[in-house]
């Protein structure tokens, strides 16, 4: 969801419930948009045992060692919109013996108890943003969830020998009806690498450039402190364009930008918002239009150098917030980032002077959350690196749209194609590398609006590929690839039942499919469920969701499949089977 205290933007009753706009858009139903107050419904299954929440991902795998662990902030997150980030001092824990981690883990544990909306929050260093998630809604029994990720690749940040500024911001609202505050730990492990010898066998440190080698220096681009508000820049339109200035060191021989991207309010469901055509011509002014096609682009000083078509991750209580309950949606406890290969420009940002990068968004509404860190490496041997682009192509984004509707009712096809590629070299004393970075970016909408605007359908699917390769005279060419496919199904049915009461359904699919050199990802998540509404009221409702989760790392494999019902978990199966067989199995079942 968002973090817009506006009342209106989540009309229905139950208060726990943010249900996707188009309820809220559409003209029959606009009578909902009065505030209610919630049911505080007891469902089945209530315990006094507060209920896990989790979002499915493979464990993070850390060395049999014990590691140094620190708590790096406590609180208690009440009001806090449009207030301050939290913070704290950090500092790396002088407890602790070892210098070398194979791996470093950030946990966000939280407990929550009451009625409160889904809250979009960021975890950050040195303005360095480490962590995009979204809280969990909690029920009046309690929830509990936790939030693990590998942050090993900050590690020249963590590492640092001084104090810095560990900044957190969650916007949370709390009066008589939205009651949960947020009860949070975040914590960070440091695993010492287990033996220096065995972690590097056989392989060369010097090139810097292998596959999760981290980086030796990172610049934030995000909003400086103090200030309200989370630290990310806001994108509040189509021609919006939000960034900073930076100057790198004279000996890097390598750069990536990491970028974060959440969208909200108008753009929360932007894959399924209507033409602008449509909005006009039913009156719906109030409602979010632009279509459904977002691009996010990253340009360095003025020019577009990378393109990011983001996943569709749906809050915790987005469409219908039961189906997310305890099985959090793919990417909502920990949001995708996207890399943005920057090395083929490293001869224009090697002049000692003052760079801009800055983000803007294709056909954007109020609003997007988006900042970026770029990743240095630097040449320890030399003091100055020197560089040249050799090509750079910016294939323009192509969207076509046939729109076809009458009154409420009509079909939209949105689809689109976009391709960039830059061509660089790099001379450092490990050579002269040649980079080539390609993207390669397609999009389809299919979008159906019935019953006179009650009935929505959206099939969208989005492929991403990126691929990066250098070339060393006299050395084999190293290349990195990753190809993601990205699927956003749903059918939205809003009736009205008489005596007040309506009734909707919602079937929701997504899939989150990424293929990197040596390694796959398909996780598919389906879930169907129901509300009947009286008198602003939540009668009924429930979720069912189904989830299969396939990770296949060659040497090491990790699968789950879960299902739950309202509250209850129906199955879980977790695996660590290799086996081609056993994955077809699972995929054939889920009909991937
Ligand atoms: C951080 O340390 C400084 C200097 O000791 C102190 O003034 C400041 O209050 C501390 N900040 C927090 C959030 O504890
Ligand atoms: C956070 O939660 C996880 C999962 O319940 C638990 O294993 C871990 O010990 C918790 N961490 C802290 C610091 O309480
Ligand atoms: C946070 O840590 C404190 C102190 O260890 C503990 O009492 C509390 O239960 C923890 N809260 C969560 C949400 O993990
Ligand atoms: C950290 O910095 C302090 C003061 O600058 C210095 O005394 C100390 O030796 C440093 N520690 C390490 C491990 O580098
Ligand atoms: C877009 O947003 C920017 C930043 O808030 C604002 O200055 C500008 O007027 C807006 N443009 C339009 C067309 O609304
Ligand atoms: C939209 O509003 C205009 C002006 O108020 C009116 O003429 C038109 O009939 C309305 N169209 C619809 C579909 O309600
Ligand atoms: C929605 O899901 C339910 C349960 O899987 C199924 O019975 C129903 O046919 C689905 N409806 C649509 C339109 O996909
Ligand atoms: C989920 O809740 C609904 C509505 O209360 C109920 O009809 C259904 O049986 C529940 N499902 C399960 C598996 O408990
Ligand atoms: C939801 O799951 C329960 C338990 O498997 C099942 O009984 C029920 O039919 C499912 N409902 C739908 C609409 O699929
Ligand atoms: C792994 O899958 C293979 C093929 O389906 C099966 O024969 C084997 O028993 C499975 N092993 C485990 C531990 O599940």
């Amino acid at each position: 969801m968002a973090s817009s205290p506006l009342p209106f933007l989540f009309f229905l009753p139950l208060l726990f419930l943010n249900p996707r706009f188009s309820q809220a858009n559409l003209h029959q139903s606009k009578t909902l948009l009065r505030s209610t107050l919630p049911s505080q419904q007891s469902s089945t299954g209530d315990t006094t045992e507060p209920t896990l929440f989790f979002e499915v991902t493979k464990p993070i795998s850390v060395p049999h060692t014990k590691p140094c662990s620190l708590t790096v902030l406590q609180h208690d997150f009440g009001y806090t919109y449009g207030k301050s980030p939290v913070l704290s001092n950090y500092t790396f824990p002088d407890d602790c013996p070892f210098q070398e981690f194979s791996r470093i883990v950030l946990e966000w544990n939280a407990t929550c108890k009451g009625r409160q909306f889904d809250r979009i929050f960021g975890v950050w260093l040195s303005g360095v943003e480490l962590l995009r998630s979204c809280t969990a809604e909690p029920r009046p029994t309690g929830i509990v969830w936790s939030v693990k990720k590998d942050v090993t690749k900050y590690s020249s940040l963590l590492l640092m020998n001084k104090t810095q500024t560990f900044s957190v911001f969650v916007g949370n609202i709390i009066d008589q009806t939205y009651t949960g505050v947020y009860h949070v730990n975040v914590s960070l492990y440091f695993y010492p690498a287990v033996e220096k010898q065995k972690l590097f066998k056989g392989k060369k440190r010097d090139s810097g450039s292998e596959i999760g080698s981290k980086a030796d220096l990172i610049i934030p681009f995000s909003r400086d402190l103090p200030l309200k508000d989370g630290l990310w820049f806001e994108i509040q339109n189509a021609t919006d364009v939000k960034g900073k200035e930076f100057e790198i060191p004279h000996n890097v021989y390598k750069a990536v930008l990491e970028v974060y991207v959440s969208f909200h309010e108008k753009d929360e469901f932007w894959y399924g918002n209507p033409p602008s055509e449509y909005i006009v011509a039913n009156n719906l002014t109030d409602s979010p239009g632009n279509g459904p096609f977002r691009e996010v682009l990253v340009s360095l000083d003025g020019e577009l150098v990378g393109a990011i078509w983001p996943f569709t991750v749906v809050y915790t209580g987005g469409i219908n917030p039961l189906l997310w309950r305890p099985i959090s949606a793919i990417g909502s406890f920990d949001l995708p980032t996207y890399d943005i290969e920057i090395t083929p420009f490293l001869g224009k940002l090697l002049d000692g002077k003052s760079h801009s990068i800055s983000f803007s968004v294709t056909n954007a509404l109020n609003v997007w959350y988006i900042d970026a860190n770029l990743h240095l490496w630097l040449d320890c041997k030399s003091s100055k690196t020197k560089g040249k682009l050799l090509h750079h192509s910016i294939g323009p984004l192509s969207v076509s749209s046939a729109t076809d509707f009458h009154g409420l009712n009509g079909n939209f096809v949105t689809k689109a194609t976009r391709s960039i590629s830059s061509t660089g070299w790099i001379k450092s004393s490990y050579g002269k590398i040649t980079t080539k970075s390609t993207q390669g970016l397609r999009y389809r909408n299919s979008m159906v609006m019935a019953k006179d605007g009650n009935l929505q359908t959206v099939n969208q699917k989005i492929r991403f590929d990126n691929r990066v390769h250098s070339k060393m005279p006299g050395s084999n060419p190293k290349s990195k690839k990753s190809l993601k496919r990205f699927l956003f199904n749903m059918y939205y049915d809003y009736s009205k039942q008489g005596n007040g009461a309506s009734l909707t359904v919602a079937n929701v699919t997504l899939g989150f499919n990424e293929k990197r050199l040596k390694e796959k990802v398909r996780n598919l998540q389906k879930g169907n469920g129901f509300m009947t509404v009286k008198d602003n009221l939540v009668a009924n409702g429930f979720g069912n969701t189904s989830q299969m989760y396939i990770y296949d790392g060659c040497k090491s494999c990790y699968t789950r499949d879960v299902s739950s019902s309202n509250y209850t978990i129906l199955h879980d199966k977790v695996g660590n089977n290799c086996s081609k067989r056993a994955e077809h199995h699972l995929e054939s079942k889920h009909h991937m």
